[in-house]
């Protein structure tokens, strides 16, 4: 107290106690409540990595099965939701939608801002995970002109949002599972990354004591923005923008200039490798199979080769982070570069709210109120305007 350490951006500040998400940058190790995220991708599925962030084990058989139940039967959102989704512009971002319409939901359940009851957190917790990917598909129908598609409960959470995304006809909508399995990984792979900008959003505003739907309206604005979730979609907005393998060395050039940045390259944490990275280039092949090559995948490859040669990106420790490949999958997907970061939201939501019900819970954290060096003017004498103009 009364000391203040100026740090801007957090990077030697810990803000918190925490025991979801490990990460070791320097040895490219990232553990979901003790389990190697390598172990989780090939393994489990969303729902069960969603259930031990939240409940910090893995679920029993009959756990597991409450739990999916739960979520499967929360799907569906009140249809003044709809209707105020229905009201954006035809060109909204599915973002700015996903983000309004997530804040909205506290007006649809007033009693979520009792955060000190543990049953109610429950709820709403079962709520947001459940009803993401129904706000997530409507943004995207919506730019489309489409519409909406209610949830179908029969299907599994990846492939009820599918159904959602893509369904036009009154038959079944029924996805090829190999798509399924991919787009579950990576929901797995950005289900939480510790003290990142959005979880700090959460935080932050969190620690207020407002409602859950609050503080995640707040992570999705964060996540929202180019040097954090946007990333994918500035990717590939990068390599359209490059267009060919020949303009690769002058573009490399103007990022040395300092002229933009290599979007997809770089981590705050990870400083040898981003272990997600190497998991998405696999749900990459998977995906490709199905789907085609991406023809800017050639562009991205070549671009990673110059790069991890290159004196520059070495010296400063930037590789691909999780971003360089996952734009690649979800434009082979079908996804405008709008829905990627309404992607990472669907993936992120689990991670939000485990860390929310952590801060809650721990009695020693304080509402969030950082220290300033102030660098303004003091004790001016103020002059009113009728004798100033
Ligand atoms: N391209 C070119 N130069 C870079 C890049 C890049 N992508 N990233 C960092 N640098 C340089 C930067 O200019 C600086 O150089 P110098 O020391 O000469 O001034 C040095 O590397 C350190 O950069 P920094 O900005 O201090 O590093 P940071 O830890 O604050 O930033 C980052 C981390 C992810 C914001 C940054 O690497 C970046 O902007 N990357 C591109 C955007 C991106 O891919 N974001 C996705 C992050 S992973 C998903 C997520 O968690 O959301």
């Amino acid at each position: 107290p009364g000391l203040a350490v100026y740090d801007p951006g957090f990077t030697n500040t810990a803000s918190c106690r925490s025991s979801v998400t490990y990460i070791d940058g320097d040895k490219g190790i990232l553990e979901y409540r003790g389990y190697p995220i390598e172990q989780l991708a090939e393994h489990s599925n969303f729902l069960e990595v969603a259930y031990l962030l939240i409940h910090g084990e893995l679920p029993t058989k009959e756990q597991y099965e409450a739990w999916e139940h739960e979520i499967t039967f929360h799907t569906f959102v009140h249809e003044n939701v709809k209707s105020l989704m229905q009201g954006f512009r035809y060109d909204a971002h599915p973002m700015g939608m996903l983000m309004a319409s997530v804040g909205a939901l506290s007006t649809f359940y007033p009693a979520a801002g009792n955060i000190h009851d543990a049953d109610n957190r429950h709820m709403q917790i079962v709520r947001m995970i459940a009803k993401m990917p129904t706000l997530g598909a409507w943004s995207f129908r919506h730019a489309q002109g489409k519409p909406y598609v209610y949830p179908d409960n029969d299907l599994s959470y990846t492939a009820n949002f599918l159904s959602m995304l893509f369904k036009m006809s009154e038959s079944k909508y029924q996805p090829d599972e190999r798509l399924v399995k991919a787009l579950d990984v990576l929901f797995i792979l950005h289900a939480d990354h510790e003290q990142n900008c959005s979880a700090n959003a959460v935080r932050s505003v969190g620690s207020s004591q407002v409602d859950p739907y609050s503080s995640v309206a707040a992570g999705i604005g964060a996540l929202f923005g180019p040097l954090h979730g946007g990333a994918n979609e500035a990717v590939l907005r990068m390599l359209r923008r490059i267009g060919s393998k020949e303009n690769i060395p002058a573009f490399i050039e103007g990022v040395k200039n300092g002229d933009e940045r290599l979007m997809g390259f770089g981590h705050r944490v990870y400083k040898n490798y981003d272990p997600r990275a190497r998991i998405i280039k696999k749900a990459a092949d998977d995906v490709f199979e199905v789907t085609g090559v991406n023809p800017l995948l050639e562009i991205a490859q070549e671009l990673e080769k110059i790069a991890l040669e290159d004196e520059y990106f070495v010296k400063r420790k930037l590789y691909p982070n999780v971003d360089f490949y996952s734009g690649l999958i979800y434009e082979a997907l079908e996804f405008p570069p709008e829905m990627f970061t309404v992607l990472f939201a669907i993936g992120r939501t689990p991670g939000w709210l485990a860390q929310w019900n952590e801060l809650v819970q721990d009695k020693e954290q304080k509402i969030a109120r950082p220290k300033q060096i102030y660098t303004g003017d003091r004790g001016l004498t103020f002059t009113p305007a009728a004798e100033r103009w």
